[in-house]
């Protein structure tokens, strides 16, 4: 019996109460057993990313009908990567858990996840990946290309480059402030490969969109055909009995590590990936970033790696036809929710501008896979991005200055005082999943004042936080574990020796054992910020885990299942 079907079914006052409050206008025939499918929904007018997502949700509806099964609109929490405080990252996983229970209360037999902003995609998969119903993913699409006198302007890579320029003394205030409108032109996420592109492309890796969906431009009317074939594909993978965990297998898991590699994709991934994992008991580690990633072309060449937008990938083939530049590399075992594996999707000759994909033997870096960095100052690891740092600085060795939380990096960072040189390594802590908490989004910290002003434009940085996917630069982030747990990086002081060998995977913090092992931990981590004492953030830092591991609170992981739970009635 479906899940809807235990709901609905029979003559007992519970299905009664069942239909009757439901019916409104639905008709008779949606209580006979036919696939009952909930839209996960994050349209929200201050989710600005997926405001259009309502009209996605109408072409998914349509379709569902068309295929003989009865949708229903089922609002999700939705969160606004750059407006909601204190960190989106804060509340990833708060959404999935309100997903998770909501898909799981109601009776619903398959879903389809409307996602689009950083976090919402990753969010709706953790919660369907341990619901265990039929899932399929319709990403919101990226905005148009922005353009600001003649010159391309990608949102959050020219907002870092731009307020630079400002800092440095090279643009206006009022220049900066005309560029807005210009950046921001449509319906849709960020059109970089930030982390809202690649989560897109990851869920398309991991096969659970119709396959050529992920980056159709959310203006694009092919966004609402391929939405309204999502809607009746949910119902067939119902009436398959299709669930997540068919799909997202080991082999999915790698095909999308090597697509994060080929397309740059963001280092939010990273945490994101293996978060998913962790809900379905998928063994992925940190290292198996880098494994499987090495020696991976990368062949987009999208901000902030390259030059180019969203809009210009889908023009140009778009995510299909990068991957079938790297199909040998890809598991024939990964498969899709249209039924095929992911390698059968890949069309032939399908690259219309070589210039916004290269060909794998014309790449624009030869080996784009993040690189996992361990040594004494993350002895559960760090990772790096290579493609998106500069090559001289992956081998580095540069004397510490060293910043205890945000707040203190913003207080002093444009002091003209400031003790810092071109070979300093910028060190800020307090940023992990419990220090901040929640694991903002700051280590591709400004640089200081000082050095922009003699023409410095990148330094070897390293955060116990995260980075935007839109940013640039020799970031060393997601160190494990975190200072505010006792980690190495919070016994760093300012003028300590720092040694970063990428090549090497080594990161080591030049001080003897001996000299460490009595050193006192910064105690000025939250410092600027009041620790939480309830709600949300009390549960979060009290079971939130490490970086290494997803950063999903540790009684999240695993899966509950589809069961439907008891009655109250
Ligand atoms: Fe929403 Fe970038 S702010 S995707």
């Amino acid at each position: 019996m479906s899940r809807s079907a235990e709901f609905y079914g029979g003559n007992d006052r519970n299905a009664y109460l069942h239909r009757a409050w439901m019916r409104r206008g639905v008709p008779d025939h949606a209580f006979d057993g036919r696939p009952n499918i909930a839209i996960a929904n994050t349209a929200s007018e201050l989710s600005p990313c997926n405001a259009h997502l309502d009209e996605v949700a109408q072409s998914v509806k349509n379709g569902i009908y068309e295929a003989g099964g009865i949708p229903y609109n089922l609002p999700m929490v939705s969160l606004g990567e750059t407006t909601v405080r204190t960190t989106a990252m804060l509340w990833r996983n708060m959404a999935a858990m309100a997903a998770e229970e909501l898909l799981r209360a109601n009776p619903v037999d398959g879903v389809v996840l409307l996602g689009g902003c950083d976090k919402t995609i990753p969010a709706l998969l953790m919660a369907a990946a341990s619901v265990g119903i039929p899932a399929i993913v319709v990403p919101g699409g990226p905005m148009l290309n922005g353009t600001f006198r003649g010159r391309p302007l990608g949102c959050g890579t020219d907002v870092w480059k731009l307020s630079e320029e400002v800092r440095a003394g090279g643009l206006s205030a009022d220049g900066f402030r005309a560029t807005e409108s210009s950046m921001i032109r449509s319906r849709g996420h960020c059109n970089t490969m930030g982390t809202a592109s690649t989560m897109a492309f990851m869920a398309e890796a991991l096969g659970m969109t119709l396959p050529g969906l992920a980056g159709t431009p959310a203006p694009d009317s092919r966004l609402l055909e391929q939405s309204h074939a999502s809607g009746r594909r949910i119902v067939e993978l119902v009436q398959l009995g299709i669930t997540p965990g068919d799909v997202m297998t080991p082999a999915a898991f790698h095909n999308a590590i090597v697509a994060l590699a080929a397309i740059g994709g963001s280092t939010n991934a990273v945490v994101h990936l293996l978060a998913i994992a962790g809900r379905l008991g998928v063994e992925l580690t940190l290292e198996d970033f880098d494994r499987i990633g090495e020696g991976v072309p990368l062949l987009v060449n999208l901000q902030p790696a390259g030059e180019h937008l969203m809009e210009d990938l889908f023009r140009a083939g778009g995510f299909l036809a990068v991957l079938h530049e790297v199909r040998d590399l890809l598991d024939p075992a990964g498969m899709t929710v249209a039924g095929r594996s992911l390698v059968e999707e890949l069309p032939e000759g399908g690259i219309w501008d070589h210039d916004v994909i290269r060909s794998v033997h014309d790449p624009l870096q030869a080996d784009a896979g993040i690189v996992v960095l361990r040594g004494n100052l993350a002895p559960s690891g760090a990772i790096i991005k290579p493609a998106a740092a500069s090559a001289e600085l992956l081998r580095h060795r540069g004397p510490a200055l060293v910043f205890d939380s945000v707040e203190d990096m913003k207080a002093r960072i444009d002091d003209p005082a400031l003790d810092v040189q071109e070979d300093t390594v910028l060190v800020l802590r307090g940023c992990g999943p419990r220090g901040y908490p929640g694991m903002p989004e700051v280590a591709n910290m400004p640089l200081p004042r000082r050095m922009l002003e003699k023409g410095v434009r990148d330094m070897v940085r390293i955060c116990d936080g995260r980075m935007s996917g839109t940013a640039y630069g020799t970031v060393v982030l997601h160190v494990a574990p975190e200072a505010a747990v006792g980690g190495p990086l919070g016994l760093v002081q300012d003028g300590d020796l720092i040694d970063l060998d990428v090549e090497g995977r080594s990161l080591q913090l030049l001080v003897p054992d001996e000299e460490l092992r009595q050193r006192i931990p910064s105690a000025k981590l939250t410092d600027g910020y009041a620790s939480p004492v309830r709600g949300w953030e009390q549960l979060y830092v009290d079971h939130v885990q490490q970086a290494d591991s997803g950063a999903d609170l540790d009684f999240l992981q695993g899966a509950t299942g589809p069961g439907v739970m008891r009655e109250s009635h």
